[in-house]
């Protein structure tokens, strides 16, 4: 019997898990604790075709549920709905989420300490941003975004995942390819079998942490791209192949070396759920 497509995204994710550049760890607390301030943006930036897009689907009205909504990269919904819950089970991300609240003073948001499964909540929105790719029972996951949102579910994927950026690095420090984690590609063929027909709205450009990380000199950037955990002689083995391969992975930009960036653009794959009442 063929694979359902459910079965392949479950199968990609859980590849992705046991890939030796993934951070092993038992809980989503722990594997996003670390490093969560790097998640935190600005909630007053400036728009973008990215927070446009993502806006113009946003009522005053709207309670907005942010599912795994990190350090609060999203915070800018808050700013044109009428309250806005991060249910997110990270406490790391939590404490980030609560201090960038209370830095821009914004009253109609708040924190939530929960995995999605086990929340009760409900609003008009549910919007999800850059979760899905580590989400392996996505159907169950899936359905409770479209039972909880009273009107529209949004859903924010990246055509190249964060975490397959760095694909041509993994080939160059492990030498053998990487596990590669779902995409749109994989995501939509799971949500058609669930009946679902969502909009597919490409956005900007990618702009996450890996796109926009900076580097004073080449040293920098190459000890950016070894993985700490590395034995002496696969370190040596990626080291080598870091510096020989230096100008396809880096670029000087303004004076510092930044990641040449990949084509990935932000997705948007939107449903509407019930029709609300008049
Ligand atoms: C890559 S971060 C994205 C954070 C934020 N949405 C953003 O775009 O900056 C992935 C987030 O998903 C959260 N997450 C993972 N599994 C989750 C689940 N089952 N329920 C809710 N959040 C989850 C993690 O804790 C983490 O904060």
């Amino acid at each position: 019997m063929p694979l359902t497509a459910a079965e392949i995204y479950a199968g990609l994710v859980r590849a992705t898990e046991t890939r030796p550049s993934a951070e092993p760890s038992p809980s989503q607390s722990e594997r996003w604790s670390p490093g969560a301030s790097r998640f935190r943006e600005d909630p007053f930036r400036e728009k973008n075709e990215t927070l446009d897009g993502v806006l113009s689907f946003i009522e005053p009205d709207d309670v907005v549920l942010d599912v795994g909504g990190g350090a609060g990269r999203y915070l800018p919904l808050a700013l044109k709905c009428r309250r806005l819950v991060n249910v997110e089970p990270s406490a790391g991300m939590g404490a980030q989420f609560e201090a960038a609240v209370k830095d821009a003073k914004i009253a109609n948001a708040e924190w939530l300490h929960s995995d999605w499964l086990g929340a009760q909540i409900e609003g008009e929105v549910c919007f999800t941003a850059n979760v899905v790719y580590y989400i392996a029972d996505i159907v169950p996951f899936v359905e409770k975004l479209t039972t909880a949102a009273r009107r529209r579910v949004m859903v924010i994927m990246h055509s190249i995942p964060p975490t397959n950026i760095g694909a041509n690095l993994h080939r160059l420090v492990y030498g053998r390819e990487p596990a590669l984690a779902p995409s749109h590609r994989e995501l939509l063929p799971v949500l058609w079998d669930m009946g679902l027909l969502p909009d597919v709205r490409v956005l900007g450009p990618s702009d996450f942490i890996v796109e926009r990380a900076r580097f004073a000199g080449r040293e920098e950037a190459i000890q950016s791209a070894l993985p700490a955990q590395l034995e002496t002689s696969q370190l040596e083995f990626a080291r080598e192949n870091v510096e020989r391969h230096f100008d396809e992975i880096f670029m000087e930009s303004d004076g510092r070396y930044r990641r040449r960036p990949a084509p990935s653009r932000v997705l948007l794959i939107t449903w509407e759920t019930k029709t609300p009442a008049k």
